[in-house]
């Protein structure tokens, strides 16, 4: 079974909901660490709670993303890592050739076209409203060197009702979320992305 590594910058629901599905048996992974962005993130304590080794690493302390980005490998390469399933990680990861692929995230929004630099969070919701569009949802997506732009794994799609605020829209999506990612990292795992072979 593959080692998994869950980066936070928030709250952690998706990476204790990735977590709960590895253990009773609905991912074929096995939760091995946690790299948080800052030591803020609320997802810290809840992880550590689920026996999951956290190391928070600040883009700050480095002086680019590419030596922000190796720092975070470096962690997941001590631990044996060999899949990394972004669950609300704010910051910009560059993808050295050896972890293309092998990048999930989940991003809030239907990509491509609701997604980009500073789509993220509520900003998304805020635009699918003013967009006037009847369904929103959530991608799942391998990461590339391009914000919310690699190869779509799976994708959950919720109603946009009228008279729905950001909240509401949010609400819907996460449980979305909930669903959504354990069953696609699932799939993932077991038969690969679109047109690739299954992780090696
Ligand atoms: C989720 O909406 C996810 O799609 C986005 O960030 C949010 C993270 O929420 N990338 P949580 O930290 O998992 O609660």
């Amino acid at each position: 079974m593959k080692a998994l590594a869950l980066f936070i910058s928030g709250t952690g629901g998706n990476a204790v909901n990735l977590v709960q599905a590895c253990r009773d048996g609905r991912v074929p992974a096995r939760p091995t660490l946690a790299v948080a962005s800052t030591p803020k993130a609320g997802g810290i304590a809840r992880l550590e709670a689920l026996g999951i080794p956290v190391v928070v690493i600040v883009r700050s302390r480095f002086e680019s993303d590419e030596a922000f980005s190796t720092a975070c490998y470096d962690a997941c390469e001590q631990a044996g890592v060999e899949v990394i399933c972004l669950a609300g990680w704010l910051k910009k990861l560059v993808v050295p050739r050896k972890w293309e692929g092998r990048i999930l995230n989940i991003h809030p929004g239907l990509l491509p076209r609701f997604g980009g630099a500073g789509m993220y969070g509520m900003n998304v919701h805020r635009a699918v409203i003013e967009a006037g569009v009847a369904e929103s949802g959530c991608t799942i997506h391998l990461v590339d060197n391009d914000y919310d732009h690699g190869t779509t794994l799976a994708v959950g799609k919720v109603p946009v009702r009228p008279g729905d605020l950001p909240e509401d829209i949010q609400k819907r999506v996460y449980s979305e979320e909930m669903r959504l990612y354990p069953e696609a990292l699932a799939t993932y795992l077991t038969s690969g992305a679109p047109n690739a072979d299954p992780p090696t």
